[in-house]
């Protein structure tokens, strides 16, 4: 079930059964010269859409924009700053929590997106705490979940790539966006397994250490074929952590 695809009522409709809803978050960046830019929104949206459709929990419009300044010397990448994103994060909980919403599970394709939005959350909950949100409302229960850190994820990538999943660009999020977009890329990858290191850097530093922006991958392993059972596994592995998050029922 998707909020931008009901009306107003349907959503009151969904409020009086249900005060849960699963919010994909991704990020804008490149993903090496086989990967596609939008790769990190569009993995957790395909599991929680299909998790919405499966197991009927709706699922909010994803945050297609998150923290990827490191891959800003790359063409196509888009990044907010932390401060933006929190602002984000912040007034989508706000509106949520008006309309009733309690839970709130974040459904999240890229790691540089963690530490700001747990920021988020933590600033939400300081308000609260602080008496300052003069509403006097609750703030909802808030989570964060990673699809590519469960796991069933985990155990799937370790058994088709081994090391050669990596850090960024993985075989395991490439081949899952490619299935999600009926899509497949071809690229001459050299080294076959990338650089590994940190991207804690600037955006020169991060193309000088990565220079095809891959990080300890080898994503010419990753096939649609591949996508098909990383969904299976994200989806079962997103919605043990949703029935974790409100609740076990
Ligand atoms: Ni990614």
């Amino acid at each position: 079930m998707r909020l931008q695809h009901l009306t107003w009522p349907e959503v009151e409709a969904y409020l009086n059964r249900s005060t849960g809803i699963i919010l994909p978050i991704g990020s804008t960046e490149q993903h090496g010269p086989n990967g596609l830019v939008g790769t990190d929104a569009i993995c957790p949206e395909t599991i929680a859409w299909t998790l919405g459709e499966r197991h009927e929990v709706l699922v909010g419009p994803t945050q297609n924009l998150g923290m990827a300044q490191h891959h800003l010397a790359f063409p196509g990448t888009i990044t907010l700053r932390p401060s933006t994103l929190l602002a984000v994060v912040r007034d989508t909980v706000l509106s949520l929590a008006r309309h009733g919403f309690t839970h709130v599970l974040f459904l999240n394709g890229h790691g540089g997106n963690i530490a700001t939005v747990n920021a988020a959350f933590a600033e939400l909950q300081a308000e609260h705490g602080l008496a300052v949100w003069a509403a006097g409302g609750e703030v909802p229960s808030l989570g964060l979940y990673n699809w590519f850190a469960g796991p069933r994820v985990r155990e799937l990538a370790g058994e088709l790539y081994g090391d050669a999943e990596g850090g960024h660009a993985t075989p395991s999020e490439v081949s899952l966006s490619w299935f999600a977009t009926d899509t497949e890329k071809q690229a001459s990858l050299s080294p076959r397994v990338a650089p590994s290191g940190s991207a804690q850097c600037t955006a020169e530093e991060f193309r000088r250490r990565f220079p095809d922006g891959r990080m300890g991958s080898d994503p010419s392993l990753a096939g649609r074929e591949h996508g098909a059972r990383f969904l299976e596994a994200g989806v079962e592995d997103a919605w043990e952590a949703w029935r974790a998050f409100v609740g076990a029922r």
